[in-house]
Protein backbone atom coordinates (compact mmCIF):
# COMPACT_ATOMS: atom_id res chain seq x y z
CA UNK A 1 0.00 0.00 0.00
CA UNK A 2 0.98 3.55 -0.65
CA UNK A 3 1.11 6.65 1.56
CA UNK A 4 2.03 8.56 -0.92
CA UNK A 5 -0.44 12.21 -1.11
CA UNK A 6 0.98 13.00 -5.03
CA UNK A 7 -0.76 10.83 -7.71
CA UNK A 8 0.68 8.14 -9.57
CA UNK A 9 3.10 9.76 -12.33
CA UNK A 10 0.98 8.23 -14.96
CA UNK A 11 -2.58 8.28 -13.52
CA UNK A 12 -5.54 10.23 -14.61
CA UNK A 13 -5.18 12.86 -12.05
CA UNK A 14 -1.60 13.39 -12.87
CA UNK A 15 -2.46 13.89 -16.27
CA UNK A 16 -5.41 16.17 -15.38
CA UNK A 17 -3.35 17.86 -12.89
CA UNK A 18 -0.33 18.37 -15.51
CA UNK A 19 -2.62 19.67 -18.43
CA UNK A 20 -4.34 21.95 -17.04
CA UNK A 21 -1.65 23.57 -14.92
CA UNK A 22 -0.92 26.52 -17.45
CA UNK A 23 -4.95 27.32 -17.38
CA UNK A 24 -5.00 27.19 -13.84
CA UNK A 25 -2.46 30.09 -13.68
CA UNK A 26 -4.49 31.87 -15.69
CA UNK A 27 -7.68 31.35 -14.31
CA UNK A 28 -5.83 31.53 -11.13
CA UNK A 29 -4.99 35.34 -12.24
CA UNK A 30 -8.08 36.80 -13.41
CA UNK A 31 -8.78 39.92 -11.99
CA UNK A 32 -12.22 38.37 -10.71
CA UNK A 33 -10.47 35.51 -8.91
CA UNK A 34 -8.27 38.03 -7.40
CA UNK A 35 -11.19 40.12 -6.00
CA UNK A 36 -12.41 37.19 -4.82
CA UNK A 37 -9.03 35.84 -3.17
CA UNK A 38 -8.67 39.89 -1.45
CA UNK A 39 -12.62 39.82 -0.32
CA UNK A 40 -12.77 42.59 -2.19
CA UNK A 41 -15.50 41.56 -4.38
CA UNK A 42 -18.77 43.53 -4.52
CA UNK A 43 -21.98 42.21 -3.48
CA UNK A 44 -23.60 42.12 -6.90
CA UNK A 45 -20.50 40.63 -8.47
CA UNK A 46 -20.58 37.62 -5.94
CA UNK A 47 -24.16 37.51 -6.38
CA UNK A 48 -23.67 36.96 -10.51
CA UNK A 49 -20.47 34.56 -10.45
CA UNK A 50 -22.78 32.31 -7.79
CA UNK A 51 -25.82 32.43 -9.88
CA UNK A 52 -23.57 31.27 -12.94
CA UNK A 53 -22.01 28.87 -11.34
CA UNK A 54 -25.38 27.29 -9.88
CA UNK A 55 -26.49 27.29 -13.32
CA UNK A 56 -23.45 25.34 -14.36
CA UNK A 57 -23.34 23.17 -11.35
CA UNK A 58 -27.13 22.59 -11.67
CA UNK A 59 -26.55 20.72 -15.01
CA UNK A 60 -23.45 19.31 -14.56
CA UNK A 61 -24.87 17.12 -11.34
CA UNK A 62 -28.12 16.06 -13.47
CA UNK A 63 -26.05 14.77 -15.85
CA UNK A 64 -24.18 13.03 -13.40
CA UNK A 65 -27.19 11.63 -11.89
CA UNK A 66 -27.45 10.05 -15.73
CA UNK A 67 -24.13 8.93 -15.99
CA UNK A 68 -24.28 7.35 -12.87
CA UNK A 69 -26.67 5.30 -13.93
CA UNK A 70 -25.13 4.46 -17.23
CA UNK A 71 -21.08 3.37 -16.11
CA UNK A 72 -20.96 1.44 -12.59
CA UNK A 73 -17.41 2.52 -12.55
CA UNK A 74 -18.08 6.21 -11.31
CA UNK A 75 -20.11 4.80 -8.28
CA UNK A 76 -17.25 4.36 -5.97
CA UNK A 77 -16.19 8.14 -6.50
CA UNK A 78 -19.80 8.81 -4.64
CA UNK A 79 -20.49 11.71 -6.21
CA UNK A 80 -23.74 12.71 -4.61
CA UNK A 81 -21.94 13.56 -1.58
CA UNK A 82 -19.58 16.48 -3.17
CA UNK A 83 -22.36 18.05 -5.15
CA UNK A 84 -22.70 21.70 -4.96
CA UNK A 85 -26.20 23.15 -6.90
CA UNK A 86 -27.84 23.10 -3.19
CA UNK A 87 -25.41 25.04 -1.61
CA UNK A 88 -25.60 27.63 -4.10
CA UNK A 89 -29.44 27.72 -3.43
CA UNK A 90 -28.86 28.43 -0.36
CA UNK A 91 -26.41 31.26 -0.73
CA UNK A 92 -28.65 33.16 -3.71
CA UNK A 93 -31.48 32.65 -1.15
CA UNK A 94 -29.65 34.60 1.16
CA UNK A 95 -28.56 36.83 -1.12
CA UNK A 96 -32.17 37.24 -2.25
CA UNK A 97 -31.43 36.18 -5.90
CA UNK A 98 -34.91 35.36 -7.74
CA UNK A 99 -32.97 32.27 -9.47
CA UNK A 100 -35.83 32.41 -12.42
CA UNK A 101 -33.98 35.74 -13.75
CA UNK A 102 -30.50 34.24 -13.92
CA UNK A 103 -29.45 33.83 -17.54
CA UNK A 104 -26.48 32.48 -18.85
CA UNK A 105 -23.27 34.29 -19.83
CA UNK A 106 -21.38 32.96 -22.62
CA UNK A 107 -19.31 31.27 -20.59
CA UNK A 108 -21.89 28.97 -18.52
CA UNK A 109 -23.86 28.43 -22.23
CA UNK A 110 -20.94 26.87 -23.86
CA UNK A 111 -20.03 24.73 -20.82
CA UNK A 112 -23.30 23.42 -20.43
CA UNK A 113 -23.82 22.47 -24.47
CA UNK A 114 -20.34 20.39 -24.08
CA UNK A 115 -21.79 18.98 -20.41
CA UNK A 116 -24.84 17.94 -22.65
CA UNK A 117 -23.26 16.24 -25.33
CA UNK A 118 -20.59 14.19 -22.84
CA UNK A 119 -19.99 10.55 -22.10
CA UNK A 120 -19.26 9.79 -18.90
CA UNK A 121 -15.84 9.78 -18.76
CA UNK A 122 -15.16 13.12 -20.19
CA UNK A 123 -17.80 14.29 -17.65
CA UNK A 124 -15.57 13.72 -15.22
CA UNK A 125 -12.59 16.03 -16.51
CA UNK A 126 -15.40 18.24 -16.61
CA UNK A 127 -15.85 17.34 -12.75
CA UNK A 128 -12.47 17.55 -12.24
CA UNK A 129 -12.14 21.24 -12.44
CA UNK A 130 -14.85 21.71 -10.25
CA UNK A 131 -13.95 19.47 -7.50
CA UNK A 132 -10.60 20.57 -7.18
CA UNK A 133 -11.70 24.00 -7.33
CA UNK A 134 -12.91 23.61 -3.92
CA UNK A 135 -9.28 23.62 -3.01
CA UNK A 136 -8.65 27.53 -3.58
CA UNK A 137 -12.15 27.97 -2.77
CA UNK A 138 -11.49 27.31 0.73
CA UNK A 139 -8.97 29.91 0.94
CA UNK A 140 -11.06 32.30 -1.13
CA UNK A 141 -14.06 31.58 1.73
CA UNK A 142 -12.01 32.85 4.37
CA UNK A 143 -10.84 36.09 3.08
CA UNK A 144 -14.58 36.52 2.13
CA UNK A 145 -15.61 35.62 6.02
CA UNK A 146 -13.57 38.55 7.10
CA UNK A 147 -15.16 41.10 5.05
CA UNK A 148 -18.16 40.63 6.38
CA UNK A 149 -19.52 37.79 3.56
CA UNK A 150 -21.78 34.74 5.12
CA UNK A 151 -23.32 33.57 1.80
CA UNK A 152 -20.35 31.14 1.97
CA UNK A 153 -21.87 27.41 1.71
CA UNK A 154 -20.63 26.62 -2.03
CA UNK A 155 -17.05 28.14 -1.14
CA UNK A 156 -16.38 25.82 1.63
CA UNK A 157 -18.71 23.35 1.41
CA UNK A 158 -17.13 20.76 4.00
CA UNK A 159 -14.66 22.46 6.43
CA UNK A 160 -11.82 20.64 7.72
CA UNK A 161 -13.25 17.57 5.29
CA UNK A 162 -12.09 19.22 2.41
CA UNK A 163 -8.66 17.98 2.41
CA UNK A 164 -9.52 14.39 3.18
CA UNK A 165 -12.44 14.15 0.82
CA UNK A 166 -9.81 15.68 -2.34
CA UNK A 167 -7.53 12.79 -1.60
CA UNK A 168 -10.72 10.25 -1.59
CA UNK A 169 -12.13 11.93 -5.30
CA UNK A 170 -8.00 11.50 -6.20
CA UNK A 171 -7.43 8.11 -5.40
CA UNK A 172 -11.14 6.85 -6.26
CA UNK A 173 -10.36 8.60 -10.06
CA UNK A 174 -6.87 7.02 -10.16
CA UNK A 175 -8.54 3.42 -9.52
CA UNK A 176 -11.09 3.71 -11.84
CA UNK A 177 -9.89 1.44 -15.22
CA UNK A 178 -9.97 4.35 -17.96
CA UNK A 179 -9.12 3.54 -22.03
CA UNK A 180 -6.32 5.40 -23.11
CA UNK A 181 -8.71 7.61 -25.56
CA UNK A 182 -10.95 8.40 -22.31
CA UNK A 183 -8.34 9.70 -20.49
CA UNK A 184 -7.33 12.15 -24.05
CA UNK A 185 -11.02 13.09 -23.81
CA UNK A 186 -11.06 13.83 -20.00
CA UNK A 187 -7.70 16.01 -19.99
CA UNK A 188 -9.10 17.90 -23.32
CA UNK A 189 -12.38 18.51 -21.66
CA UNK A 190 -11.15 19.81 -18.30
CA UNK A 191 -8.48 22.02 -20.19
CA UNK A 192 -12.00 23.73 -22.15
CA UNK A 193 -13.72 23.47 -18.84
CA UNK A 194 -10.60 25.83 -17.31
CA UNK A 195 -11.10 28.10 -20.81
CA UNK A 196 -15.07 28.33 -20.34
CA UNK A 197 -14.78 29.93 -16.35
CA UNK A 198 -12.03 32.25 -17.47
CA UNK A 199 -14.02 33.67 -20.25
CA UNK A 200 -17.00 33.73 -17.47
CA UNK A 201 -14.76 35.03 -14.90
CA UNK A 202 -13.61 37.90 -17.14
CA UNK A 203 -17.72 38.71 -18.52
CA UNK A 204 -18.54 38.63 -14.90
CA UNK A 205 -16.20 41.27 -14.10
CA UNK A 206 -16.52 43.41 -17.29
CA UNK A 207 -20.60 43.53 -16.03
C1 LIG B 1 -8.05 32.87 -6.49
C2 LIG B 1 -8.15 31.82 -7.25
C3 LIG B 1 -7.59 30.46 -6.95
C4 LIG B 1 -6.69 30.06 -6.00
C5 LIG B 1 -5.99 30.90 -4.95
C6 LIG B 1 -6.53 28.64 -6.15
C7 LIG B 1 -5.71 27.85 -5.36
C8 LIG B 1 -5.56 26.50 -5.46
C9 LIG B 1 -4.69 25.70 -4.63
C10 LIG B 1 -3.85 26.24 -3.48
C11 LIG B 1 -4.79 24.43 -5.06
C12 LIG B 1 -3.95 23.26 -4.59
C13 LIG B 1 -4.57 22.39 -3.60
C14 LIG B 1 -3.64 21.22 -3.23
O1 LIG B 1 -3.08 20.55 -4.12
O2 LIG B 1 -3.48 21.01 -2.06
C15 LIG B 1 -5.72 24.41 -6.16
C16 LIG B 1 -6.07 23.30 -6.86
C17 LIG B 1 -6.98 23.29 -7.89
N1 LIG B 1 -7.71 24.37 -8.38
FE1 LIG B 1 -7.45 26.28 -7.83
N2 LIG B 1 -7.30 28.20 -7.18
C18 LIG B 1 -7.96 29.28 -7.70
C19 LIG B 1 -8.86 29.29 -8.73
C20 LIG B 1 -9.31 28.17 -9.39
C21 LIG B 1 -10.31 28.17 -10.42
C22 LIG B 1 -11.07 29.39 -10.93
C23 LIG B 1 -10.47 26.89 -10.81
C24 LIG B 1 -11.42 26.32 -11.83
C25 LIG B 1 -12.73 26.58 -11.78
C26 LIG B 1 -9.54 26.06 -10.04
C27 LIG B 1 -9.38 24.70 -10.15
C28 LIG B 1 -8.48 23.94 -9.42
C29 LIG B 1 -8.26 22.52 -9.63
C30 LIG B 1 -8.91 21.65 -10.69
C31 LIG B 1 -7.33 22.13 -8.68
C32 LIG B 1 -6.77 20.72 -8.47
C33 LIG B 1 -5.39 20.59 -9.08
C34 LIG B 1 -4.88 19.16 -8.88
O3 LIG B 1 -5.23 18.31 -9.71
O4 LIG B 1 -4.19 18.93 -7.90
N3 LIG B 1 -8.86 26.87 -9.18
N4 LIG B 1 -6.17 25.68 -6.39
Amino acid sequence: MTTSAAPKADSIMARLKAGTAAQHAVAESKPLEAALIQGSIGHAQYQKYLAQRWLIHRELENATDLALKSDSRLLSLQLPTLYQTQNLETDLAQLKTDLRSIQPLPGASHLIQEIHQAKPATLMGIYYVFEGSKNGARYISKSLAKAGQTALRYLDPHGEEQRPLWLKFRADMDAIDWTATEQDEMVQAAQATFDAISSLDDAIHAG
